[in-house]
């Protein structure tokens, strides 16, 4: 029956991992005339000019008469030859075309008859948006430099000529040249061979904007026997404490959805400008410092970067409008990780948590933006990362094991995790897959089922399932009895966690005056808290609610970290008054040019 169901979706949704890859409008690439299987990298890093110099050796399929057609922004090329071999190269022809503000400039080369490999020489620019140089000033151990790269969505482009779409996998190899004792790090294994610079080596095919480099005066420390964290020395300690129970993480995602199919998952904890909270670069997840809350209050960050092991770079999203098929998976296996290692009431709080800021969220975007399968013409998919992919997308997983039931739902899961192992599917594939394997399977269970609407119509279905959690409903109460003038008992709220805390702000009154404020600081000091999450959502309400006594918390925060998830709604929040721009303005000159491109382009949006 299986067996069946599962050959029926071979039949539907054609297997061959070489099939012409559908239409990405965030990439020149020409993939189903010749396409890039394999990245050999060698490159330098020169920190004082802040460049990085490379060669790019891509090995390419040809299915087709034509030239090779690459992705490339803000690049200067300096060679381009082609081989049959792979040892004889031949200078080859080769137009780098306009560059698009969005897309960057397409790299045209010419592929004579027989051509296999293809050499590009060249060099970023400092304005990569792909690579932020940090002085060591802006380091936690302020000697030396670092490095990163933040290739996702398209930013692989402005560091690699490459055919950058999420829907063109390849391998790759790579040898580095830092400076000494600067490390580095990147989502592959490490070779002994230190011959010349450090080795890597990534076997599986990737996305392109898996790939990822880290140089920077970090250490190692084993976590377990296949995890471990890469930081400066003085976070490494506070990261290993923090990051514990990643081995029991891994080992829960496997009872549920299969093997790790990536040798070892280590974190890189980053300086505070990385713009991201996590991100999930195969072998090494990089990851905010302002996740070490010191009391593993936000490790469902960890728990989120990990199931992407399985959704996001097992199965991967084929373009960018299929985004959620990355993030709302994942959203859902992070809670499914949690409910293992911290129980479920823990999963059921974070649950309800996602809803709601879902809501919170959607209620301000248009209709366009509230649907799963997302229409990006003309739009940077870095614009389009909203709650939407990831709590709509939940939401739907969880609704269906609600319908089709837990033992089911999971087998349904494992097996599409195995059916498409390092592939790159659409909306479309999913679509006919489940249809025919749970729907197949459970028909009474499928019927009417609203599937349509939840991919392609804004809102939220109202059979949508409703997450519950008790001690949160405990929370509310307390929140209401606060606004009638009956405070929660201290014994009480000096056990909540981060969770409760976070809702029972977000569960008060719509609008607080400044002395009401005062009140809440004076009994809870949020404005000293050291845990970000709660930080960020109490700093957003004394800007809205004219709280002063925040006001240096404020400027500090966002003078100390460069997460985008944490600076964009601060800045939003003082710009809804002339006199809030003119501080926003006013701060934000000074902390510029510490963000990361991609946290600029966002606020550079918001202040123009
Ligand atoms: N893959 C994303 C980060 C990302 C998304 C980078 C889109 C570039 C474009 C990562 O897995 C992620 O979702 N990070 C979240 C944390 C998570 C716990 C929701 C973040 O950075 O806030
Ligand atoms: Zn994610």
């Amino acid at each position: 029956m299986l067996a069946a169901a599962l050959g029926l979706a071979a039949v539907c949704c054609s297997p061959n991992p070489m099939a012409a890859p559908p239409k990405d409008i965030h990439s020149y690439a020409n993939p189903a005339v010749a396409r890039v299987t394999h990245l050999d990298l060698d490159c330098e890093l020169d920190f004082t000019r802040r460049v990085l110099t490379g060669a790019a050796t891509l090995t390419v399929e040809r299915a087709g008469e034509g030239p090779l057609i690459l992705d490339t922004r803000a690049l200067e090329i300096r060679a381009a030859e082609t081989s049959a071999d792979g040892r004889a190269y031949q200078p080859a022809r080769f137009e780098l075309g306009a560059a698009d503000p969005i897309l960057g400039a397409p790299l045209t080369i010419e592929l004579p008859p027989g051509a296999t490999r293809v050499r590009v020489t060249y060099a970023t620019s400092p304005a990569a948006t792909a690579l932020q140089w940090l002085d060591p000033a802006q380091t936690a151990g302020g000697k030396r430099p670092f490095l990163f790269t933040q290739s996702q969505a398209i930013h692989a482009r402005s560091w690699i000529p490459l055919q950058d779409s999420p829907g063109v996998r390849i391998s790759y190899t790579a040898r580095v040249h830092t400076p000494p004792d600067l490390v580095p790090v990147m989502s592959a294994r490490k070779e002994p061979d230190k011959s010349a610079g450090y080795k890597f080596s990534m076997p599986g095919r990737i996305p392109t904007y898996l790939i990822a480099l880290a140089a920077g005066d970090t250490e190692f420390r084993a976590v377990g026997p296949r995890t471990g964290v890469w930081a400066e020395r003085p976070v490494i300690d506070a990261a290993a404490r923090e990051f514990e129970d990643m081995e029991a993480m891994l080992a829960a995602a496997e009872r549920l959805y299969g093997p790790y199919r990536w040798h070892r998952y280590d974190v890189l904890v980053l300086p505070p400008s990385f713009p991201f909270g996590g991100m999930e670069n195969p072998m090494v997840t990089f990851a905010t410092p302002t996740v070490l809350a010191g009391d593993k209050s936000l490790v469902s960050l960890i728990a989120h970067e990990l199931a992407h092991s399985w959704s996001g770079n097992l199965v991967t999203n084929a373009t960018w409008s299929d985004f959620w098929l990355n993030e709302g998976f994942t959203t859902y296996v992070e809670r499914r990780i949690l409910e293992e290692v911290y129980g479920p009431e823990r999963a059921r709080m974070e649950a309800v948590l996602g809803k709601r800021s879902l809501l919170r969220e959607m209620a301000e975007l248009p209709e366009k933006d509230q649907v799963l399968h997302i229409d990006l013409a003309g739009r940077d998919p870095d614009d389009a990362v909203t709650e939407v992919p990831y709590e709509k997308g939940a939401l739907l997983l969880a609704t269906l094991e609600n319908r089709f039931g837990r033992a089911r739902f999971d087998r349904f899961l494992a097996e599409y995790f195995a059916r498409f192992a390092f592939q790159s599917i659409t909306t479309e594939t999913f679509v006919a897959h489940l249809r025919a394997t749970l729907f197949r399977e459970a028909p009474a269970a499928a019927a009417e089922f609203p599937l349509d609407e939840w991919l392609y119509r804004p809102g939220v279905p109202a059979s949508a399932y409703e997450p519950q959690s008790e001690t949160l409903a405990r929370v509310e109460t307390e929140a209401r009895n606060w606004a009638a003038g009956r405070p929660p008992e201290t014994e009480a709220t000096a056990r909540w966690t981060t969770q409760e805390w976070l809702h029972f702000l977000q569960s008060l009154p719509a609008k607080l005056t400044p002395a009401q404020m005062k009140q809440l600081d004076e009994a809870y000091r949020f404005t000293q808290t050291g845990n970000s999450e709660i930080l960020c959502e109490w700093l957003r309400m004394s800007i809205r609610y004219g709280y002063r006594e925040a006001d240096a918390r404020v400027e500090q925060f966002l003078r100390s970290q460069g997460r985008r998830k944490y600076v964009k709604p601060i800045y939003e929040e003082l710009a809804k008054t002339p006199a809030g721009k003119e501080r926003a303005r006013r701060i934000y000159r000074q902390a510029r040019p510490t963000y990361h491109p991609i946290t600029v382009a966002a606020v550079d949006r918001l202040l123009a």
